[in-house]
C-alpha cells in the first residue's frame, strides 16, 4: 500500500539551481544513455537531480524499467517523488554510475562533496563498471583546490586528532563545516562531521595521506579515477 499523504511528493530541489540550462543539457545526455533494465548508481547534487528529471520523463514516455541506487537522502527523496524505483546497494551493483563534481582538473581528477555525500559517492563510483561525471562549464579548473576546499568526513570523537594530523599536510586553512538551518556543525548522513580543508597545492598522494588518518571516513578527493566526463558538448 502506498501512502496517500506523502510529504515527499511536494518537495522540489532546495536551492536555486545555478547554470540551469547547461545542467539541463548534460542531464539530457545522461538520460539518453539509460537502457532498459539498468541499475543506475546516482550521485548527488543539482546536476544529478536534473538528470533524474530527464530519466523520469523517459520512464513515463517509454515505459523504461530501471532501478536507482542512491548516494544521499535528497536524491532518494527525489527518486520517490519522481517514481524512480530504488534498489539497495547491499543487493544491487550499479550497471553504471553518474555523478556531479565541484572541480575537475585537466587529468580528470576531482573534488566532490559540496553536498557532503562523498563517502557513498566514492563507494558507488568504485563499485561501478563505468562512471560518468556530468559537468557544466564552471567545473573545469587548472588546479584542484582553486574554488573549493577538500571536504573530509570525520568520525566526531576523532575531530581534534584528525585536525591535528591534517596539519602535517600543510593546509592553508581548515574549517569545520557549519549547518545553515540548525545550530552547530553539519552532520552527515553517516552521523559524522566535515572538515573543509583548503590547500595551495594538492600533490597526487594527498588523497591516500588523508585517508590514512585514523578517524577519517572519506575525503572528496578523487585523484586518477577512471571516470568519463559528460559535459555540455
Ligand atoms: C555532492 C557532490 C556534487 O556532485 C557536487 O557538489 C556537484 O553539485 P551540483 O551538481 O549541484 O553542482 O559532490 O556531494
Amino acid at each position: 500500500m502506498k501512502w496517500d499523504d506523502n510529504i515527499i511528493e511536494s518537495l522540489a530541489w532546495g536551492k536555486a539551481i545555478t547554470r540551469k540550462e547547461e545542467k539541463e543539457r548534460v542531464a539530457g545526455r545522461i538520460a539518453a544513455m539509460v537502457k532498459q533494465g539498468d541499475v543506475l548508481g546516482v550521485g548527488s547534487g543539482s546536476t544529478c537531480y536534473m538528470a533524474l528529471l530527464a530519466i523520469a520523463a523517459r520512464i513515463r514516455d517509454e515505459g523504461l524499467h530501471i532501478k536507482a541506487v542512491t548516494t544521499s537522502l535528497e536524491i532518494t527523496m527525489a527518486c520517490v517523488r519522481l517514481g524512480i524505483p530504488l534498489a539497495n546497494f547491499e543487493e544491487y551493483r550499479p550497471s553504471w554510475t553518474f555523478d556531479g563534481a565541484d572541480e575537475i582538473d585537466p587529468d580528470l581528477s576531482l573534488i566532490k562533496g559540496r553536498g557532503g555525500a562523498m563517502f557513498r559517492e566514492k563507494l558507488l563510483i568504485n563499485s561501478s563498471p563505468k562512471a560518468y561525471i556530468i559537468a557544466d562549464s564552471s567545473k573545469m579548473v587548472a588546479r584542484l583546490g582553486t574554488k573549493f576546499p577538500v571536504p573530509v568526513e570525520v568520525f566526531p570523537q576523532a575531530l581534534t586528532y584528525v585536525g591535528h594530523a591534517l596539519r602535517e599536510l600543510s593546509p592553508a586553512e581548515i574549517n569545520l563545516r557549519m549547518a545553515e538551518k540548525k545550530d552547530g556543525p553539519v552532520i552527515t548522513e553517516n552521523g559524522n562531521l566535515i572538515l573543509d580543508v583548503w590547500f595551495d597545492a594538492i600533490p597526487s598522494g594527498t588523497e591516500k595521506a588523508i585517508k590514512s588518518i585514523t578517524g577519517v571516513i572519506e575525503s572528496g578527493l578523487f585523484i586518477g579515477y577512471p571516470v568519463e566526463i559528460v559535459d555540455v558538448g
